[in-house]
């Protein structure tokens, strides 16, 4: 089938190469002449596991092609992905200007039947804009008998596992109303549709809400046990040992119950904030997505008050001036060189406000840290996790990349100035670490 996909930010490139991949005809769309004539050359502008391979075998083969023509894309696909991005507005609301632009070209430029999916994370009512949108812009050139359909499909991959969840959905949500697009929608994903019946069928609305809810949810859960993990730390309880009695119940599970210094990425906050705002429009107070909403906020920043206390009482209330702490971890999680709303942020400006300087390594954000904060006196990127280390105050750990799961203690403690570890996502065991000499403080660890 010949697909064009609007958009090559994280959802659409992955989307279309994995069409590609299953023998689709994709042409990937983008306005950012760069990123193409990037894209092109098989340079692909983020880091996902798998993804540079997959681009580039099915560009090779001719399956997967690039352009800033939206003309030609219109003209391509018979079905048409709109994937660009819907950044929150002023308000907290999902900006959806890009979205309602690509359903514009499609109406100004469309001459045969197409099938329009939104797969960008949309607020409930987005199918009906699209439509209204491409309908006006037909019939401003009289071509309202021109027949097209547009639905919803939201994306469930997860960063730094794109490819696979993509390749291997556990679900296919979509929200359709006319049997003729769902038989096509069925065509489309066949190849990912086997072993059992993925596909979960809806109206549109439902199919949009459903996105936000899954999100939200894992966001909660998240939520939930940084609040269990501060009471846990006032309580001189572990919340390791709290996770493991909890996720035992299948009820429950074991999935996303990690507590830890707060969640990031480019949707849990800006999903959460958006529902926020949907619900509060619609007349309903949402009163649990506050409370998940601002108990990341402290759990953000729940590392950093921890070593202002370690430093605090040690040296006074500017402790912390002076200092230089060694940061193992950037990106606001492993397999990712992604910082937005990386928890590593909010501590970096927080040990900078206190005059701390910091030296920091993570395996693939360092460019995106530099491109971000530039060159300053307050931040040193090492090429190594060891050289971060060296004459550092203290150790702390934000991502929880493999690479820091299991260092040489012994040659991290050697390395600190005092053997002091602030543990942000509870890769360590106490015990372990105070056997090995360190003062340790995790989330939650009673500490
Ligand atoms: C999330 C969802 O997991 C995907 O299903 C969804 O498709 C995607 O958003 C999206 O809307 O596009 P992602 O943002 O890539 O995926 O990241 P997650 O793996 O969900 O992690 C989010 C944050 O939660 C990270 O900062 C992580 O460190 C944190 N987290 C996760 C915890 O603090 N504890 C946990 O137990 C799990």
């Amino acid at each position: 089938m010949k697909v064009t996909v609007f958009g090559t930010g994280y959802v659409g490139l992955v989307q279309g190469a994995a069409l590609a991949e299953v023998g689709h005809e994709v042409c990937c769309i983008d306005v950012d002449p760069a990123k193409v004539a990037a894209l092109e050359e098989g340079v692909i502008p983020i880091y996902e596991p798998g993804l540079d391979r997959l681009v580039q075998e099915n560009a090779a083969a001719g399956r997967l092609t690039f352009s800033t023509d939206p003309a030609h894309g219109v003209a391509h696909g018979r079905v048409i992905f709109i994937a660009v991005g819907t950044p929150p507005g002023a308000d907290g609301g999902a900006d959806l200007s890009h979205v309602l632009a690509v359903a514009q070209t499609v109406g100004e430029r469309m001459e045969a039947p197409r099938l329009v999916i939104n797969k960008s994370t949309v607020p409930v009512g987005t199918e009906a804009a699209v439509r209204a949108r491409i309908a006006e812009a037909l019939a401003a050139r009289d071509r309202a008998e021109l027949d097209f359909d547009v639905v919803s499909n939201p994306e469930f991959l997860k960063e730094g596992s794109a490819v696979a969840d993509c390749m291997r959905p556990d679900r296919i949500v979509v929200g359709v109303t006319r049997d003729d697009s769902e038989a096509l929608l069925r065509e489309l994903f066949a190849p990912f549709n086997r072993n059992r019946e993925k596909m979960i069928v809806m109206d549109p609305r439902s199919a949009e809400l459903t996105k936000y809810a899954a999100n939200c949810m894992l966001a909660t859960k998240i939520s939930f046990m940084n609040e269990i993990a501060a009471i846990a730390d006032r309580l001189g309880c572990d919340i390791e040992a709290v996770r493991q009695g909890i996720g035992s119940d299948p009820r429950i599970g074991y999935h996303f119950i990690y507590a830890g210094a707060g969640y990031g990425g480019s949707c849990f906050p800006k999903d959460v904030k958006a529902l926020i705002h949907t619900a509060r429009a619609a007349g309903c107070e949402p009163h649990v997505l506050r409370a998940v909403e601002d108990r990341n906020a402290d759990a953000k920043t729940a590392i950093f008050e921890k070593m202002q206390a370690h430093f605090g009482a040690r040296f006074g209330e500017r402790g912390l001036k002076g200092r230089t702490i060694a940061l193992w971890g950037l990106a606001f999680k492993p397999n990712t060189d992604d910082m937005r709303e990386a928890s590593a942020r909010v501590l970096m400006e927080a040990l900078w406000q206190a005059g701390a300087t910091v030296q920091a390594y993570d395996p693939q954000a360092m460019e995106e840290t530099q491109r971000i904060y530039g060159s300053r006196d307050d931040l040193r990127l090492c090429g190594t996790k060891e050289a971060a280390l060296s004459g550092a105050d203290a150790l702390v750990v934000m991502t929880e990349w493999r690479m820091f799961q299991s260092p040489d203690f012994e040659a991290v403690r050697e390395a600190l100035s005092e053997p002091v570890l602030f543990d942000g996502r509870n890769l360590y065991d106490p015990e372990r670490m105070q056997g090995h000499g360190f003062t340790h403080y995790g989330i939650g660890r009673g500490a």
